[in-house]
């Protein structure tokens, strides 16, 4: 008897073609990899490494926190590595000269950390503005401060990245977004400065946002931003690196009227078969999946039962299932979309990704 636990395969060759996927979309646009988070799950120095070679080649890296940049480093990766947050302390800035490492810039404090600080090389900084997303960026009345003020600097390397970010880039003809990208424009048309607005909602929409980078996140590892009910084709071409398995670990009977795992909130309608799949929320599958959320299992779906428990879900396999302790249980992957599971989790697959726990084994092929 053989029964492999929870184990994310990651396929390196689906990565490379939706970086190829992404580039033939984007042809002159330069490709910051988004890799925060580890990497969406995937392992960041895994990804990182992935996409140095010749065939898919980042031109650059963003990540959240200087940490996850600085493992990067670690790890050999000498290509440029952008802060998306910027550095949160002034003690960072020297880090940040001596690694090579790139920073936002999105308000005041980092401003003037930057134009008062002693320096041995300048940096390499992208100015974000708050197009209307609210969340991190100057203000449009402060651009020309913000613009000559890093322009003329002597910590600071030229020409700068002038970015934003969008707020409904996965909804069709979301009137903010064409707010957003008029008032972008707008600040920074007359400016010799590249440009970087797109994530990969807009690379694929949005031809006009991708300006001289682009920044993809979630598509690089196959998954659709756009929710499931858009009927768009814009996503298409691109395939799940990641596959998230299990396996059963116990078959058993169930009759009529008797009920499944904690809280017994589901009961079966009739005589059935339950199998056992060490999964659960200790791995990060979703604890708030739906009852009749699928799971493949011998290439058929079979739905979710009972609550998710730590380590193990229940499904139904029917009443005259043949499947046994130690067939593949797959939650995710190429046949079975995350984008859907995220639904019956109401969540979003960004967080499904993420929230992968360490006990995972993962395989690389
Ligand atoms: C500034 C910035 N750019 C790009 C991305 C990538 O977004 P996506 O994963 O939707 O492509 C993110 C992710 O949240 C981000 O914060």
């Amino acid at each position: 008897m053989s029964s492999c636990t929870a184990t994310a395969i990651i396929d390196c060759q689906a990565l490379v073609n939706n970086f190829k996927r992404i580039k033939k979309v984007a042809p002159n646009s330069k490709i910051l990899a988004v890799l925060k988070a580890n990497a969406y799950g995937h392992g960041l120095e895994r990804i990182a490494k992935t996409l140095i070679q010749k065939e898919a080649m980042a031109d650059a890296f963003g990540v959240a926190r200087i940490d996850e940049a600085l493992e990067l480093r670690a790890a050999g990766i000498v290509k440029p590595i952008v802060l998306l947050e910027g550095f949160f302390s002034t003690d960072d800035l020297p880090v940040l000269a001596v690694n090579n490492l790139q920073t936002i810039v999105h308000n005041e404090q980092q401003l003037n950390a930057i134009l008062t600080a002693e320096l041995d090389k300048p940096l390499k900084v992208w100015l974000k503005i708050d197009t209307g997303m609210h969340r991190l960026g100057i203000n449009p009345e402060q651009f020309q401060y913000f613009y000559q003020s890093l322009s003329t600097s002597k910590n600071v390397q030229q020409p700068l990245v002038l970015m934003s970010h969008l707020a409904c880039a996965d909804e069709d003809n979301n009137a903010l977004t064409a707010k957003q990208l008029n008032l972008f424009e707008q600040l920074t048309q007359n400016t010799y400065e590249e440009r970087s607005m797109a994530n990969s909602a807009a690379i694929f929409t949005m031809p006009q946002s991708q300006y001289d980078w682009i920044r993809p996140g979630l598509m690089l590892y196959g998954v659709s931003p756009l929710p499931l009910s858009s009927n768009s084709s814009a996503c298409s071409g691109i395939e799940p690196v990641m596959t998230l398995q299990s396996s059963l670990i116990a078959v058993r009977n169930l009759i009529a009227g008797e009920t499944v795992g904690y809280g017994g909130v589901w009961q079966s309608e009739k005589d059935t078969t339950i199998g056992v799949v060490a999964i659960g929320y200790g791995d990060g599958y979703p604890r708030h999946a739906k009852n009749g959320t699928p799971v493949l299992i011998n290439q058929r779906r079979v739905p979710l039962v009972g609550r998710v428990s730590m380590d193990m879900i229940t499904v139904d396999l029917g009443r005259d299932a043949q499947d046994q302790v130690g067939d593949a249980a797959i939650l995710w992957g190429k046949q079975l979309p995350v984008e859907e599971i995220a639904e019956y989790a109401t969540t979003i697959p960004y967080e499904l990704l993420c929230n992968i726990t360490r006990r995972v084994q993962v395989e690389v092929i």
